[in-house]
């Protein structure tokens, strides 16, 4: 069996008909949509030097594939390889296909420049190519019986292409400075936009914009940018909730980030708040190439650095990893990095995992420190918290792999 990558059209379409075989049964994927987006819409962000494909007897029968994103860490952007379509056709299974596609993916993001990769996964399978848990999915639900009207005189109209540099802009507004979120660009909006947004309009005013959909017994709000105003707010809330109730759904559940003013707003009326963690499954990360990924975020790690008890004091602190090393130097409020093993006062070494979990803000320094393979010299507790304080890591569902 051969690794490698997609070379032809013929690659192309085998690696769509594998997809319709393995997802659309399940109605997992549409595999007509997919046909037509997945490796030549003009979105997409499929990268063929990193994806990988296996092929017996010049059939494809296994595919990994890697999408390249630039993710937010606070203020800086990491590049990011987002892991998708990941199938092997049922007679093929448990041979080790998916370990060898794995292998070669992570090898070939290593070669390419990435810092880091997620995916969202099944359960009790990523761990074993390195991906641990790095995010929380969140949902603030409320129901009609809570609110209280607010008369704020907002309307909704559908979003077209006109209207990207729009919503750029109130995306862009919101998430400055937002872990886990992608850096949008042009052809990224083409792809969000093949759901339906919509403005939210003041007279001819817009205010934000939103994107809602209904299942089952809720409506569901996935992506939401409005300016932080409580009238808005409450507006946006009034309007959401009369769709609720005209297409007779129970409640209203919003998929956005705890620390979003929606959220705040949220909590002073009457909902409830749900956080799903999961020891394996749904969303995973790893690092890919630590110094890369630690030199890319100093900028990010300096701001922290001024900000703390640290901004004054001169300290080195050496960080080992099994995807790589760095020496982190403090001098005057900034931090620079430098590749390689070093020996320094103050020493981290643990699994790539640890620090990918550090490094997004998911959990306490000091609670990630506690696995078997963790090893400190020196005091590093506090000066952890600094660098990697415990934030809320978020990617907009529109945006998962
Ligand atoms: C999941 C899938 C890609 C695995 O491919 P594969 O080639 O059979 O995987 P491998 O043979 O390399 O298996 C590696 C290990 O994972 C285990 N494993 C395989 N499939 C698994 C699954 N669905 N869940 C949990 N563990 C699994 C194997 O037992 C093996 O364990 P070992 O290392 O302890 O021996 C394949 O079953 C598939 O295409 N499934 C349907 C599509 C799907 O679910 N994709 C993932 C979407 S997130």
């Amino acid at each position: 069996m051969e690794i490698r990558k997609i070379e032809s059209k013929t690659d192309e379409r085998q690696v769509i008909d594998l997809f319709a075989k393995v997802f659309s049964g399940g109605g997992y994927y549409n595999s007509l949509s997919l046909k037509s987006n997945y490796v030549r819409a003009p979105w997409t962000r499929l990268d063929r030097n990193c994806t990988a494909i296996a092929v017996e007897k010049g059939e494809v029968v296994g595919h990994v594939g890697v999408l390249g994103y630039s993710k937010r860490i606070g203020s800086s952007h990491i590049r990011c390889g987002g892991i998708g379509g990941v199938a092997v056709e049922p007679r093929f299974r448990k041979k080790g296909v998916a370990t060898r596609l794995f292998e070669a993916i992570i090898a070939n993001m290593l070669e390419h420049g990435y810092d880091v990769s997620m995916l969202f996964g099944i359960p009790d399978f990523y761990h074993r190519f390195g991906y641990a848990p790095c995010l929380t999915h969140c949902e603030i639900i409320t129901t009609l019986r809570d609110h209280e009207p607010s008369r704020s005189g907002l309307r909704l109209r559908v979003a077209t292409k006109k209207d990207i540099p729009k919503l750029a802009k109130f995306y862009d507004t919101d998430n400055a400075g937002r872990t886990g979120t992608l850096v949008r660009g042009e052809r990224d909006w083409l792809r969000v936009l093949k759901c339906r947004h919509h403005l939210v309009l003041r007279g001819s005013r817009c205010v934000g914009y939103i994107r809602c959909d209904g299942r089952g017994k809720s409506l569901y709000v996935h992506e939401l940018a409005v300016e932080p105003k409580e009238a808005i707010l409450a507006g946006v809330v009034e309007l959401c909730l009369q769709r609720t109730a005209k297409e007779r759904r129970a409640e209203l559940c919003f998929n956005i980030p705890l620390d979003s003013p929606m959220a705040g707003f949220l909590q002073t009326q009457n909902c409830k708040t749900i956080q799903h963690h999961s020891r394996s499954g749904g969303p995973q990360g790893r690092m890919i190439n630590v110094p890369q990924c630690l030199d890319r975020i100093s900028g990010e790690l300096s701001r922290r650095v001024e900000r703390s008890a640290f901004a004054a004091k001169s300290l080195k602190l050496a960080v080992k990893t099994d995807a790589g090393s760095a020496l982190l130097t403090l001098a005057r409020g900034k931090v620079a990095v430098r590749p390689g093993e070093h020996s320094a006062p103050l020493q981290l070494s643990c699994p790539q995992q640890t620090l990918m979990k550090l490094v997004i803000g998911h959990g306490r320094p000091l609670r990630n420190l506690c696995g078997e393979k963790v090893g400190t010299k020196g005091d590093v507790g506090e000066l952890l918290e600094a660098l990697f304080p415990e934030g809320r890591p978020f990617l907009w569902e529109i945006d998962h792999y």
